[in-house]
């Protein structure tokens, strides 16, 4: 079966591998070519376990091109991979997914199946077999399916060849039979509903999630107040296969490309057909606040961080990645800076993205311990290994007053308060040692 996927994103370029992986022969389609330039000479232009290895290793069946029409003219099936960023209003936007599709429908020359694997708005499907089928430019017949992957990053490779589930969602049992044909390799159950419905499973696992995420937060947040331990309350409630132990862990909220985009993509659906998706509302809602918490809790502290060294662990949204998409610190570090303290940042992967971003005013640093020097403060944004694994007494050493503010709960409170370093966290009693304010 020849395969075109379009876009060599996250989802584009993961699909296109691992499909190659399980034997197919796959033309991976990207309009920028320094990205096509890199992939073609084996390597990945993002970091995924496994992903620029399993390149290499399926090359011959791996191709990578800025030449779509010759991509897609005799495809039997055609990817879409491309991004739907989040617009102002909190609504996808689909630029990219329908200019992809009017290339396809200007270059197929035979019957083929387009598969949207783009989370897109329910009911874009219908959208873009409409726009195919009126841009069409040879007499053949192109079937639309909804194809939604559940990856996530740092495992995409993983999730992709183990998936927990196939959804293919179509209109007509041909392009269904070429889907089952597609993914016959792949151990996965295969669900298999009309389009609309496979959009929803996607937004509606993605929100389901979030939802998760931001009541064990506020829960965490009531532990605090109460004097609860929510490692404890999440670990004594995950044993109730209906809630599951997983997404359980509270924190300073959740980032990345899919939950802030998603949670708000279907709740501004909803508004559009006048209904009230209060729950995921309420879950947007939380997890903006949540994302403050760590800032709250260091004027407990400290009245301002002016003229503070400020130590920053962690900068992307979530270990295993190199990416900044709605992270934490994105919010956090120009408001640290905006009240004068000096932001010494450390990340293992992730200090070239927030460079291009933030690239000065912050000083960045190669080493935890650099990044501590002479701190007033530390805080802890992204569970990194590295930090896990670091010696609670270099806080003391290091610092000027050992006082951490951990947005992850890294650490075992004994071993906080052995080390002797003052150590708030999420939905946990503070350790404080005797000094507790430097204001
Ligand atoms: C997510 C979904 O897991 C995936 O199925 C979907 O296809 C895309 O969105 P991803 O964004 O890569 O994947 O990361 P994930 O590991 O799910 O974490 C998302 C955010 O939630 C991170 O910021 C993480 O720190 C946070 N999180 C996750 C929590 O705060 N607590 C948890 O228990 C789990």
């Amino acid at each position: 079966m020849k395969i075109s996927v379009a876009g060599t994103g996250y989802v584009g370029l993961v699909t296109g591998v691992c499909l190659a992986e399980y034997g197919h022969t796959v033309t991976c389609v990207d309009i920028d070519e320094r990205k096509v330039a890199l992939m073609e000479s084996g390597i990945s232009p993002i970091y995924e376990p496994r992903l620029q290895e399993l390149m290499i290793k399926n090359k011959e069946r791996l191709s990578f091109t800025t030449d779509y029409q010759g991509a897609y003219k005799e495809a039997d099936v055609i990817f879409i991979g491309v991004g739907t960023p989040e617009k102002q209003d909190g609504s996808a936007n689909l630029t990219h997914v329908y200019t992809v599709a009017e290339q396809i429908a200007r270059s197929v020359e035979k019957d083929c199946v387009v598969v949207v694997k783009s989370t897109v708005p329910i009911g874009t499907n219908d959208k873009i077999e409409a726009l195919i089928h009126s841009n069409l430019a040879h007499d053949v017949t192109v079937h639309v399916a909804s194809n939604p992957e559940f990856l996530s990053q740092g495992s995409a490779v993983r999730d992709t060849l183990g998936a927990s589930r196939i959804v293919i969602g179509v209109e007509d049992e041909e392009a269904g039979q070429v889907l089952q044909t597609v993914y016959k390799d792949f151990n996965a159950p295969i669900v298999v509903t009309n389009r609309k419905s496979a959009e929803m499973i996607k937004y509606a696992s993605n929100d389901f999630l979030a939802l998760k995420i931001s009541f064990i937060n506020e829960i965490a947040n009531l532990c605090e107040i109460i004097g609860a331990d929510i490692e404890d309350v999440a670990h004594g409630m995950g044993f109730d296969k209906r809630i599951g132990d997983q997404f359980l862990k509270a924190g300073i909220g959740y980032g990345g490309s899919c939950f802030p985009k998603d949670t708000k993509a279907l709740h501004w659906l909803a508004n559009f057909h006048d209904y009230e998706l209060k729950t995921v509302k309420a879950a947007i809602d939380v997890n903006e606040n949540q994302k403050l918490k760590l800032l709250k809790k260091s004027r407990k502290y400290y009245e301002r961080l002016t003229g503070l060294n400020v130590a920053v662990l962690g900068l992307t949204f979530k270990p295993g990645t190199d990416d900044l998409r709605e992270a934490p610190t994105l919010v956090n570090i120009p408001l640290m800076i905006e009240d004068g303290a000096n932001v010494r940042a450390w990340d293992p992967v992730g200090i070239e993205n927030f460079k291009k971003l933030h690239p000065e005013g912050i000083t960045y640093c190669s080493s935890i311990e650099e990044a501590l020097q002479e701190a007033g403060i530390c805080f802890i944004f992204t569970e990194w290994q590295e930090i896990k694994e670091l010696e609670l007494d270099k806080y003391r050493t290091l610092m000027k007053h050992p006082i951490v503010l951990d947005g992850r709960n890294c650490y075992q409170l004994a071993d906080a308060e052995k080390a002797g370093i003052v150590y708030d966290s999420i939905g946990r009693e503070t350790i404080s040692q005797t000094e507790t304010s430097f204001v």
